[in-house]
Order: structure tokens, then sequence, then C-alpha cells
């Protein structure tokens, strides 16, 4: 992490705007305080087979390691959108986020390192041009809580994928027999992933509030057209997100496996801002990218996604 990224977001103490008696502050002081960055001492990297876990989650654990990594990138990001955050969010993401997040972040790429298996590349430092002209626009009125609106999203999707996530790899580590590693490295990871998703809950609901009605209306819109699978940023990367996928199981059973993991992803901010509305449980963007990285990542193999049915007799 260099220190002026950090001193970025840490410098500016607007005490004037804190909101003590806000939910959202109480959230975050109680994360602080019970989920301190994890000790690296506390955690034991004994595997028993690193060349059959390579295999098995190898795409899962090089995936996870570069999300968690670039984190150091979504700072430089959160300065450009949100130059002026309120008083909870930067001591969010700055107090508590990102030095479990980072944390994270190393635990996991020492553990990839002596499973052998191979990085994947982080980009630390590069901000999306997307990003540059948002953050640009929220100059103009209204704009900046339409961005932020859209940050908050993409948090608690991200948030929820985590989770989703290391829950999956947890069980499958523990069928591997691999009981070190999924006690001492992704149980603890995955503790610390639910209060990140319901912060952005929270904040997401109270600005959604807020917003008025071409506010929302602008949100939703840009929210269907800008949706990318959980640090997805290239066709590589939706790619190996499918690969990810696969190797949880959960794109394995085909469309209606996916459609239901799209539901659990895409839950949260479809009640917020779809809530008004009937039909139609998921939010058809969603599983619309997840279904691309599923046959990306099928593609890549020369198969098809979902696998064909063996014929009927
Ligand atoms: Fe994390
Ligand atoms: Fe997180």
């Amino acid at each position: 992490m260099s220190m002026r990224s950090l001193s970025n977001i840490t410098a500016p103490l607007r005490r004037g705007r804190r909101r003590e008696d806000s939910r959202l502050a109480d959230h975050v002081d109680r994360l602080g305080e019970e989920h301190p960055p994890i000790p690296l001492e506390s955690v034991d990297y004994t595997m028993k087979k690193p060349n059959l876990l390579a295999e098995r989650f190898g795409s899962v654990l090089a995936y996870m390691t570069r999300v968690e990594l670039e984190v150091e990138r979504n700072v430089l990001e959160l300065n450009i959108l949100l130059p002026d955050p309120p008083e909870v969010d930067r001591r969010f993401y700055a107090d508590v986020w990102m030095p479990q997040e980072t944390r994270h972040g190393l635990i996991l790429d020492k553990m990839q390192q002596l499973a052998g298996i191979v990085p994947h590349e982080a980009n630390l430092t590069d901000v999306d041009f997307k990003l540059k002209l948002l953050g640009a626009l929220g100059k103009v009125p209204g704009v900046q809580d339409i961005s932020r609106m859209l940050y908050y999203l993409t948090g608690l999707a991200t948030e929820r994928s985590a989770v989703l996530a290391y829950n999956k790899l947890h069980t499958g580590l523990i069928e591997l027999g691999e009981r070190a590693i999924a006690a001492t490295v992704v149980a603890p990871i995955k503790r610390q992933e639910p209060g990140h998703f319901a912060y952005y809950q929270m904040a997401a609901q109270e600005l959604w509030g807020q917003l008025s009605g071409w506010q929302r209306w602008l949100t939703r819109s840009l929210r269907k057209r800008t949706f990318e699978v959980v640090g997805a940023y290239n066709k590589r990367q939706v790619t190996e997100f499918g690969d990810v996928m696969d190797a949880l199981e959960v794109s394995r059973g085909g469309e209606a496996d996916l459609r239901d993991y799209a539901r659990q992803v895409g839950r949260a901010e479809y009640e917020l801002m779809f809530a008004e509305r009937h039909g139609l449980r998921v939010p058809d963007y969603v599983f619309k990218s997840l279904r691309r990285a599923a046959e990306l990542a099928a593609e890549r193999k020369g198969e098809t996604w979902p696998a064909a049915e063996p014929a009927p007799l």
C-alpha cells in the first residue's frame, strides 16, 4: 500500500459532519472493534496435498487473491469518485475495510505461493476511464449521489459474492481434508465479509431514500448497463470468473443453478431498486453477466455451457 493513496483518504477529519447517532456509524465502530485485521501469527499454512489443492481450487484462490489485493486500487477510485466523502464512509474505508481486505490479500497471496498456484496479475494503480468520467461528472449537482449509489451497489454485489465464494471454498477445503487452512485462512476471512456487506446495505438504503425520481431512474439504468461480475474488468477476467464458478460448483447444474446464484448475488439491490415492481425475482442483468462468464469459461475448454444433456433413450 503506497502511503500517498492512504494519506489522501485518511487526512481530512471532518468531525463536523460526523453522524454519531447513526446506525451506520455504530456499525462501523463495532466492526472496527470486533474485527481487527487477521493476526499473521494466527495463520497455519500447513497443507496436506498442495498439488491437489492447486488443481482443485487454484482458479478460485488466484482470483480471490487478486480481487483482495486490488483494494489498493479501489482506494484510488474512491478518491476520484468521492473526493469529499461523509465522515462515516471515510472511517469505514480507511479504518475498517481497507486494513481487513489488504490483510486478506496478503494471507491468500502467501498461501497461493506455498501451494504453487500461478498468481493472477493484480492491477493496483490503473483507474478505469469510466470511473474517471463519473468522477468528473460528480461536479454536476445531483450526480455525485448517483456515483456514490453505484459504488455502494457494486460493494453490495462484491461482498455478497465474496461471502458465497468463501463459504463454498471452506466446504471444499474441508472435503479435501485441508483443515489447517480452512480453519485459519478461509474461516477468519469469511467471518469479516458479512460486515462489509451489511455496511454497503445500510449505506445504500439510506442514500436511496434521499434520491429523487430522476436520480433513481438514472441509477437503475446505469446499473443495468454497467453491472460486472465481481472483479472482472476484461474478457480474460470474466472467463476466469467462469472458472471460479465452475470450481465452486455454482454453474455446473446449468441455467437453473446459475439463476439461483444470480438471485443470491443480486437480491439486495433488486429489493432496494425494483421493490415496487412485480414479476421477475432475479435482476436479469446479473444473470446475463454470470451466464456470459460460464459460457466463456466453457468455450475456452472447447466445451459448451450448459453441458449438453444426455440424449433421452
Ligand atoms: Fe476480503
Ligand atoms: Fe470484503
